[in-house]
């Protein structure tokens, strides 16, 4: 990655009319009805912007779109790149980067997720207040990285606090439960042993998934203020542990996202 990569890659969405978002959101496996809420919104495949990852064939969809929710411009990206395609770390941050030199001041993630914690159920959604990165590297650890900022990333808030308490007052008020914990990020593909389950819950995880904390850590990087949300499409417990079932997985989080949206959309409204 270079800075004229990153110039590049900016240069052709500002030319489709990308112009100054204010805030990011990445939707995760299964969440993509959000869309829907853009208005006057442009659309870019990732395939067709210049040094981003070029996507697999069933990533054929993916594609960052633009436009207004709430009266503000956002970039939002349907789709996200996992290091379980293949990708390597700053691949699939590179997107993140984009956006922040687009002009984001927000980033919002989401994401679908196993619950670690027995008291959260299906379909209930988990706001990310801290998280284990268990995926075996970092975005930040390759040469130039003193180009792009610090190396040394401090982490001991990662989740913006004035988000959080936003998302949780609008929760509030709209009678949405939510749930609150320590997201684990795992490389996957396959679902976790009964071991691993045991093993995630001693170590302090609430939840597990495949995504999102290489983005937050990047985000960080960038001082970009981030708020994340798990959807939670299965519970993970390992004393009666059924076998996965993606196709449930990806219901649930469809069916949760609506909640999802509610959230996003207010909290858009007041930041
Ligand atoms: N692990 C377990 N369950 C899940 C995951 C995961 O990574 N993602 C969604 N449900």
């Amino acid at each position: 990655m270079t800075k004229k990569q990153l110039e590049e890659s900016v240069t052709y969405l500002k030319n489709k009319g990308f112009e100054a978002p204010e805030i990011g959101i990445v939707l995760g496996t299964g969440l993509g009805q959000l869309v829907d809420e853009i208005e006057d919104s442009i659309e870019a495949h990732y395939n067709h912007i210049p040094y981003f990852p070029l996507a697999t064939v069933e990533f054929h969809s993916g594609k960052l779109i633009y436009g207004t929710i709430a009266n503000k411009k956002v970039v939002v990206m349907q789709g996200r790149f996992h290091l379980y395609e293949g990708y390597d770390f700053l691949d699939i941050t590179y997107p993140i980067r984009v956006m922040h030199q687009l002009g984001i001041k927000k980033l919002f993630v989401s994401n679908a997720a196993g619950a670690i914690n027995l008291d959260f159920k299906k379909g209930e959604i988990m706001l990310i207040e801290d998280h284990i990165n268990l995926q075996g590297g970092s975005p930040l650890a390759f040469k130039n990285v003193a180009e792009f900022g610090d190396r040394f990333v401090d982490m001991s808030e990662p989740y913006d606090l004035d988000m959080r308490e936003k998302i949780s007052a609008i929760a509030k008020k709209e009678g949405i439960l939510i749930k609150k914990g320590v997201y684990a990020s795992v490389v996957g593909p396959q679902l976790e042993t009964k071991a691993e389950y045991r093993m995630l819950k001693i170590l302090g995880a609430d939840a597990v998934g495949m995504s999102t904390v290489p983005e937050v850590i990047v985000a960080n990087h960038l001082r970009l203020p981030i708020v994340a949300v798990s959807v939670l499409t299965d519970e993970c417990d390992p004393d009666n542990l059924e076998p996965v079932n993606i196709k449930e997985i990806i219901e649930i989080a469809g069916r949760t996202e609506p909640k999802m949206i509610q959230l996003f959309k207010e909290l858009i409204r007041e930041i």
